[in-house]
């Protein structure tokens, strides 16, 4: 079988070499898409991180493609239902990563609440020591949380938010009541959770059904003076309609770990970037290293259940 693994970094291709020191296998550094396919030609397994693209046509070209290992929990940059009518096997890493990125969601939260980064950029800049009337924040103690998507993730968040002394709204299309007992928190209506929340963090995945999920229309329904933090997918939300929610300033400030269509950052992007309000990260909340070895893991794991004929974590059954 030959492997073909896109998107490692060259100190951790060691770790696979390791580990399938029989197989045929190469690595590239480069995301893999339509411009680059050729170099995935003769492969019978394919990993990839979220900034490849396997579309049809991708797919296409991979004739003896049999298997797509992502390293990714999302699985929206393969085009699953076509692999699966060819008969290609996709496994993702269902679970790097809950505590990892629910962190990483608190680091944007006290960010933005207590305006830790743009205070040690201005020091930096001016070595004038001193607090100024914008450094000035707010408490979490005692704001409303609203949480969307309360799977792995969002309920670690929910753990956080309660060390904090936050009150906590929460909706998913599968309420776990027994959760929200334990936690002492209450599932409400998407509408009354994006309307009441202090803070707002999405913690679903990107599907068709969840594209752009915030948009002009319900941000004009949200408190004045809300934050917006997204961990999730770029996708969720109208990029074009959170800039204006800024600008009107419904929105107070947003903490972005992921962007629509990232990499390939549109104009609107950039201006979101630049505004002293937003703080944009480059999809780096799952990378701690205990995720990395996580994933790392899990995707040997894949590849080897899918060659011993007994395949694990496979999402397009
Ligand atoms: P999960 O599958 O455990 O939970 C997702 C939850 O969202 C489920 O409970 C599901 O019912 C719910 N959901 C789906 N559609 C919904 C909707 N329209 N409204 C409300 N709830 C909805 O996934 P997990 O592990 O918690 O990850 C969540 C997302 O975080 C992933 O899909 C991925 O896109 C993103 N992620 C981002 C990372 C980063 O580095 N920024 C790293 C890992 C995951």
């Amino acid at each position: 079988m030959k492997i073909v693994i896109f998107e490692v970094p060259k100190l951790k291709q060691s770790i696979f070499l390791q580990s399938f020191s029989n197989a045929d296998i190469s690595f590239y550094e480069e995301k893999l898409n339509e411009n680059n396919v050729n170099l995935a030609k003769d492969a019978d397994i394919v990993s990839v991180f979220v900034d490849s693209d396997l579309n049809k046509n991708v797919i296409n070209k991979i004739p003896n493609l049999k298997f797509i290992a992502t390293q990714s929990t999302g699985f929206n940059h393969i085009d699953c239902e076509y692999a699966k009518t060819k008969g290609i096997q996709v496994s993702n890493v269902p679970a790097y990563g809950s505590h990892t990125v629910a962190e990483f969601t608190f680091g944007l939260i006290l960010n933005l609440s207590r305006n830790i980064s743009n205070a040690n950029n201005y020091l930096r800049e001016t070595l004038d020591y001193k607090y100024l009337p914008w450094m000035e924040g707010f408490n979490l103690e005692g704001k409303t949380l609203g949480v969307i998507g309360t799977g792995k993730i969002g309920k670690n968040v929910i753990r956080i938010a309660k060390g904090f002394e936050m009150n906590v709204l929460a909706y998913d299309l599968y309420p776990d009541l027994n959760f929200a007992k334990e936690n002492n928190f209450t599932y409400k209506s998407f509408a009354e959770v994006i309307t009441q929340a202090d803070i707002l963090t999405l913690h679903a995945p990107y599907t068709k059904e969840n594209y752009h999920m915030i948009n002009k229309e319900n941000i004009a329904m949200m408190k004045k003076g809300v934050y917006l933090i997204n961990t999730a997918r770029g996708e969720l939300i109208d990029t074009e309609a959170l800039i204006w929610g800024l600008k009107e300033k419904i929105i107070f400030g947003a903490g972005l770990d992921v962007l629509e269509g990232e990499k390939n950052i549109i104009a609107l992007n950039q201006e979101l970037i630049k505004m002293p309000n937003v703080m944009v990260s480059p999809h780096m909340a799952f990378y701690a290293r205990e995720a990395v070895a996580s994933i790392m893991e899990t995707i040997i794991g894949n590849i080897k259940s899918f060659i011993a004929g007994k395949p694990e974590n496979i999402v397009n059954k």
